[in-house]
């Protein structure tokens, strides 16, 4: 698997696992996780508010391959922000996948913007811990998720360390080509959550038309185009035919017309989940 160097040098595989509600029962999302590791994904993106935390560190266990070939996300949710409950929070996913680091802690959300009154501190407060973590050598990079140009700006004016990733939605029909272009001048890693707009826009006539075009499936037109913005997107599936093709995505190259097509498809596939509002 290809990997994306973040900016304090660490290597990041370039196609994540999302594991957020698989469409498996809970019980058979062991299986699901056990299929992406022998698919090939070493990348897992999980978050306390997913509730799978203990599931991915039994799966990783159960591979027999090393803890330092996965590259393991998580995430400090809403109601955890703040210096101490982060702190806390972060012990207990580390002692629910049973592991002593991970490879990428994130917010997860930013404060709404004036609700609570005091959302930037809250905001600042909880980078801060992240920052404490980070230099203790229990995180590998830092970062944040749902973050939009004016919650960046609120969190440079104040942090030491500069956020490695921003993990956003980020699909063909929802492209947030602002607070991309953000992170790109100030060295910040983009990734894509919901590449398939939670499977919307994998039946869109234009993207079908491409996927004609260029033999491949719509999922992978998704995929590639998110790579050739320089993000990283994190399919999920609980299919191993779909969890192998999602990576089969590096026989093919859009073109610059075509990379300009989807960047101007109408919207299509937003979540509706808009940061300043949840
Ligand atoms: N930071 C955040 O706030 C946030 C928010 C949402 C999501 N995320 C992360 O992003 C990950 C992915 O997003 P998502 O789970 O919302 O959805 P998604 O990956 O955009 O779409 C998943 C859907 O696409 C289908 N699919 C996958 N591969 C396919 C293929 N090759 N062909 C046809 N259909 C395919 C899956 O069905 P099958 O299972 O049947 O294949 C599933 O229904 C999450 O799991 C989570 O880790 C983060």
């Amino acid at each position: 698997m290809k990997k994306v160097k973040l900016s304090n040098g660490i290597q990041m595989p370039e196609i994540g696992f999302g594991t957020y509600l698989t469409t498996k029962e809970d019980e058979e999302f062991s299986t699901v996780l056990a299929d992406a590791i022998t698919a090939g994904y070493r990348h897992f993106d999980t978050a306390s508010f997913y509730k799978n935390e203990r599931q991915l560190g039994d799966a990783v266990k159960k591979s027999g391959i090393p803890r330092k070939d996965f590259f393991i996300t998580s995430k400090v949710n809403l109601d955890e922000m703040g210096y101490e409950k982060t702190k806390e929070t972060f012990a207990a996913t580390l002692s629910r996948l049973d592991m002593n680091y991970v490879d990428l802690y994130l917010i997860h959300w930013p404060c709404l913007n004036g609700e609570p009154e005091n959302w930037r501190e809250l905001d600042t407060e909880t980078w801060k811990a992240i920052e404490e973590l980070y230099e203790e050598g229990k995180v590998r990079a830092i970062g944040v998720s749902n973050f939009l140009v004016h919650h960046l700006e609120n969190l440079l004016l104040e942090c030491r360390i500069v956020p490695m990733v921003d993990q956003i939605e980020f699909h063909p029909g929802y492209t947030q080509e602002e607070t991309r272009e953000f992170c790109k001048e100030r060295g910040i890693v983009v990734e894509a959550w919901s590449p398939f707009g939670r499977g919307a826009v994998l039946e869109d006539e234009y993207l079908l038309s491409l996927a004609r075009k260029y033999h491949v499936s719509t999922s992978q037109i998704c995929l590639r185009f998110i790579l050739q913005c320089g993000a990283v997107p994190l399919p999920k599936s609980s299919s191993v035919p779909r969890m192998k093709q999602n990576q089969d995505v590096y026989g093919f190259e859009l073109s610059a017309e075509d990379m300009k097509g989807i960047l101007s498809m109408r919207e299509k596939g937003f979540s509706g989940f808009y940061p300043d509002k949840i």
